[in-house]
């Protein structure tokens, strides 16, 4: 049988894709070598948001006196935190595949490798059986990057280094975790240990954790872990990784620190070896697959979406991108738009962020105005949050008066980010979004708060 559609990955935009393609009625078949959901569902965003919420209840409890309410005897099951995590996966890998179903895709378990052309369709194999298609997308994910720091492979081994997905399923919290890279993942598993009472320490090499996030915001998000007891080496350098420990260098000295298990988390990179492109002669760059706006290779009728395109390593750019490759399959008008993507980082509090930051838009030469907040302006975040210093930031056109970014340093900040994204891309000004209602109290009134001030 030839398909419309052979979709390679089962993460969040080959499993969108299947499902959008096969809803508009291509035949779809959708292979996945693990376990549909791909890391978001099953090593990424779910599991971990599943144990920082248990991190939550934990941090809320410990401070409950501040709010009148009074805790003893408080402590935390991991194994109990780490098996729900399984059942929260478990439910949602079950209504992927459901929809997958309900959409029409074939769900083929397996891995797929494109083996080249058979007449005018593209030939992929999977356990030995030929599928052909007319269109490929190619959704295979990413994988951790592992530098060539001795003892570090010979760890992975042993298992006493961790990547984000082993990290997930240890049975018992370790009693010093050391973690390789301040990122994203870096950052929310170091939450995570720090509130459940491992020791954390934190080695990244740059002069700053947190990636390209508003300099100001990210500091008084490291002072605050500081307070809890993250100990960060910044602008360290990792020499070697033993059996029982890390060495840095750090200004020019050597340092070493024990750990029971070092988590490595210094970025991850597009799986695009094994895949057979070279097959089809797909273009590549440095190790990810080159793709235009509609999500199109160089090569006509193979698309890539996802993280194996390395534009925006993000399970909801995935998701836009999964549909504007198939309406662009369905020949229907659609772009890709990278301007208005937010980003989280889901520590206590949030670090959420959209479009230019204050420094961005000053590289790029844009004329912007930053109002900055602090989050008392906003009533219910100081009827939630005794002693809370955060901040929210606005950047703004100088000319056109339209919001260019926001930075938000508080809880449930990832739950209203998305406002200031729909600001920037319908390309409101300050005085449009002025008259937009708010509703009252909530934290994301703050957005309101700090457009008055401008
Ligand atoms: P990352 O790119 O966010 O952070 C890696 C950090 O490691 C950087 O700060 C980098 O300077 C540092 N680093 C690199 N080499 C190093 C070395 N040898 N020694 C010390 N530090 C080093 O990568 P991360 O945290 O691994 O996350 C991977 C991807 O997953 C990211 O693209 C991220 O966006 C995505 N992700 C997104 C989440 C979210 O949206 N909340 C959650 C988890 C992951």
């Amino acid at each position: 049988m030839v398909y419309d559609l052979i979709v390679l990955g089962g993460g969040p935009a080959g499993y969108l894709a299947s499902e959008r393609a096969g809803h508009a009625g291509m035949k779809v078949a959708c292979v996945e070598k693990r376990s549909v959901g791909g890391v978001c569902l099953n090593e990424g965003c779910i599991p971990t948001k599943t144990l920082l919420y248990s991190a939550k209840l934990l941090d809320g409890a410990a401070h409950g006196d501040k709010y009148g309410v009074r805790t003893e005897g408080l402590s935390i099951d991991h194994a109990k935190v780490v098996a729900r995590k399984d059942k929260v996966v478990k439910t949602l890998v079950a209504g992927v595949k459901s929809s997958l179903k309900a959409n029409g895709v074939e769900l083929i378990s397996g891995e797929g490798v494109i083996i080249g052309k058979y007449e005018e369709d593209f030939a992929v194999k999977v356990n030995e059986e030929i599928l052909t298609g007319k269109q490929l997308l190619i959704a295979t994910g990413s994988s951790p990057a592992v530098p060539p720091i001795p003892g570090l492979k010979e760890g992975l081994a042993s298992g006493f280094v961790l990547t984000n997905r082993e990290i997930l399923d240890i049975k018992e919290k370790p009693g010093s975790l050391v973690v390789i890279g301040g990122g994203v993942i870096g950052l929310e598993m170091a939450s995570y240990f720090n509130s459940v009472g491992t020791k954390v320490t934190v080695i990244e090499m740059l002069d700053h954790i947190a990636g390209e996030n508003d300099p100001e915001l990210v500091g008084l998000l490291q002072k605050g872990y500081e307070k809890k007891g993250i100990v960060f080496h910044l602008n360290s350098k990792v020499t070697e990784v033993s059996e029982d420990g890390v060495t840095f260098e750090k200004g020019g000295e050597s340092q070493r620190i024990a750990a029971d298990k070092v988590l490595l988390s210094i970025g991850r990179r597009p799986n695009t070896s094994g895949v057979g492109l070279e097959t089809i002669h797909v273009y590549t760059e440095r190790g990810a697959i080159v793709t235009d706006n509609r999500m199109k290779t160089n090569i006509p009728g193979v698309y890539a979406a996802g993280d194996v395109n390395g534009k925006s390593m993000l399970a909801h750019t995935a998701y836009r991108e999964a549909e504007v490759a198939v309406n662009n399959m369905l020949s229907k008008k659609d772009v890709m738009r990278y301007n208005a993507i937010p980003g989280v980082i889901y520590t206590n509090p949030e670090l959420s962020s959209v479009g230019e930051t204050e420094f961005s838009a000053l590289g790029k030469g844009l004329k912007a105005d930053v109002v900055k907040v602090p989050m008392r302006f906003s009533g219910r975040y100081i009827a939630e949050n005794e002693g809370g210093d955060g901040i929210a930031k606005l950047v703004i056109d100088k000319s056109s008066r339209t919001l260019l970014g926001a930075q938000v340093l508080s809880n449930y900040s990832s739950e209203f980010i998305v406002a200031c994204s729909t600001f920037i891309e319908l390309q409101l000004t300050v005085d449009d979004i002025k008259e937009i209602v708010f509703p009252h109290p909530t934290v994301c009134e703050i957005i309101r708060e700090a457009i008055f001030q401008y």
